[in-house]
């Protein structure tokens, strides 16, 4: 029997979950006409659609909540979040923003216009759609390695560096109003970016004058990964890792209810002082005064203890131990997952599992459906529903090279027993999975379809 690190804290405060019967589970399905974003949450058993603020805080969080100062400018709050920032990633400015993708909005209302590229190793979803919205053009500039199953590659988040310099040489640095690259990888796998590389990708970047901006949401988590795989950092600890990486950066965007721990929540910051001027009208406008940026005094201060907390070594060894006992118990039964383990999720690549579904017909789409008539469990498509997008020149589809199925483990929420309980229905669905069939889109958004898009079966 494997197991991993015992869970470093004990429960003090339990919310209840129950399994609801499978007819009403097909009801629920019919309802929410096969997206698993129409589920109610009581519907659900085990909830791994995401790990963004569905974590839970500490006794020290709850207890800093209570000393959150409500005033509108200048709050003590803001203060002790500018402390840890400071301590953590020693950008000169930053502001709050409500969540990550506000934090994206912000920086590309600043920074782009129409018809330029953003180049990252992958951009999350949100980046994308935040990109696209205002005419931009995500270049995703991972290396191939990250859709090679068979490779061990222990950085599988990196950016391709010759990829990076002949894209920046064929569109011009004029074109690329600012560089990104997302710790740990969501997008592919949960994967991490080494030190070395972000070293690289920063010089890349800095030598034709881009901006480089980090989309930090799991820095803690990448950085363990550092410190556990990268040779000369093993004893290093996670918070000097952090902070060598964030000096490599002109600024980031978070969205605090990752690594932070904490429901709701995050931020942008950069060093340009002129930059800054522009992201506080915009925030004004659009989030709040500079020292709340659309939260609650409180807020704040979950954020500030979270992002510690985030980085504490025995919390780490758990919450990556968790995820890789998950993917290990998976590989035994023959499931295809990307290895080696991401950090805050697990990848089923469906469309090895289920390779009579063609992509047009979503195989990770039929997977996660099936997760949860079979046993209640959420996750979450990431494959074409997700991913794929007409061209904006000639409207020909592009498909993603891989289709995943998410699930994404909520920090410090779910013990041994339940990951245990997935790996059960898993092997359910595994003995029958040559008899599902894909699904066809009925109703979609023209942006990031997949949170609202209605589906039906092809059978
Ligand atoms: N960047 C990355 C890498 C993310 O994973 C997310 C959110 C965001 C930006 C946007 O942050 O949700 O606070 O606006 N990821 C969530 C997920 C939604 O489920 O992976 P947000």
């Amino acid at each position: 029997m494997s197991t991993h690190p015992a869970e470093p804290f004990r429960i003090k405060v339990v919310e209840p979950i129950h399994l609801i019967q499978e007819t009403e589970r097909e009801k629920a399905l019919q309802r929410a006409g096969y997206n698993i974003f129409g589920l109610k949450s009581d519907e659900v058993f085990i909830d791994l659609l995401t790990d963004s603020g569905t974590g839970a805080m500490s006794q020290d969080q709850w207890g800093a909540m209570m000393i959150g100062d409500e005033s509108y400018a200048g709050a003590r709050s803001h203060q002790r979040l500018s402390a840890a920032m400071e301590k953590i990633f020693g950008f000169r400015h930053f502001v709050p923003t409500h969540q990550g993708r506000a934090a994206e909005n912000i920086l590309c209302a600043v920074t782009l216009k129409e018809g330029q590229y953003v180049p990252s190793n992958m951009h999350f979803d949100t980046t994308e759609g935040n990109i696209r919205a205002r005419g931009g053009r995500p270049t995703n500039l991972v290396i191939n390695e990250a859709f090679d199953n068979k490779s061990d590659h222990p950085f599988k988040g990196n950016m391709d560096l010759k990829k990076l310099e002949d894209f920046i040489k064929q569109i011009g640095p004029e074109n690329i109003p600012l560089g990104m690259i997302t710790i740990t990888n969501n997008a592919g796998g949960g994967q991490p970016v080494s030190l070395e590389n972000l070293r690289a990708v920063s010089k890349i970047y800095h030598s034709h004058q881009i901006p480089f901006f980090i989309d930090a949401c799991r820095f803690a988590e990448n950085a363990y990964f550092i410190k556990l795989r990268e040779p000369g950092c093993e004893n290093k600890s996670t918070l000097e890792i952090a902070q060598e990486i964030f000096s490599l950066a002109d600024g980031a965007t978070m969205s605090a209810k990752k690594d932070a721990i904490v429901n709701i929540g995050g931020f942008l910051a950069v060093n340009d002082s002129a930059l800054f001027e522009k992201i506080c009208n915009e925030l004004i406008l659009r989030e709040g005064f500079i020292t709340y940026g659309g939260l609650a005094g409180r807020d704040l201060d979950a954020i500030a203890v979270g992002l510690m907390e985030g980085l504490n070594e025995d919390y780490l060894a758990y919450r990556l131990g968790q995820t890789a006992y998950l993917v290990n118990e998976l590989k035994k039964l023959g499931i295809p997952v990307i290895e080696p383990a991401g950090g805050h999720a697990v990848y089923i690549n469906a469309g090895k599992m289920l390779p009579q579904i063609p992509q047009a017909e979503f195989p990770g789409q039929a997977l996660a459906v099936e997760m949860y008539r079979a046993g209640g469990i959420r996750a979450v498509e990431m494959g074409s529903v997700a991913f794929a997008y007409p061209d904006p020149d000639s409207g020909e589809m592009h498909f993603p090279e891989m289709e995943l199925v998410r699930m994404a483990i909520p920090r410090r929420t779910y013990t041994q027993s339940h990951m245990d309980y997935v790996v059960n229905v898993l092997k359910n669905i595994d003995a029958k999975k040559e008899s599902l069939s894909g699904y066809r889109i009925i109703k979609e958004p023209k942006l990031m379809r997949h949170f609202t898009a209605t589906f039906e079966s092809v059978s």
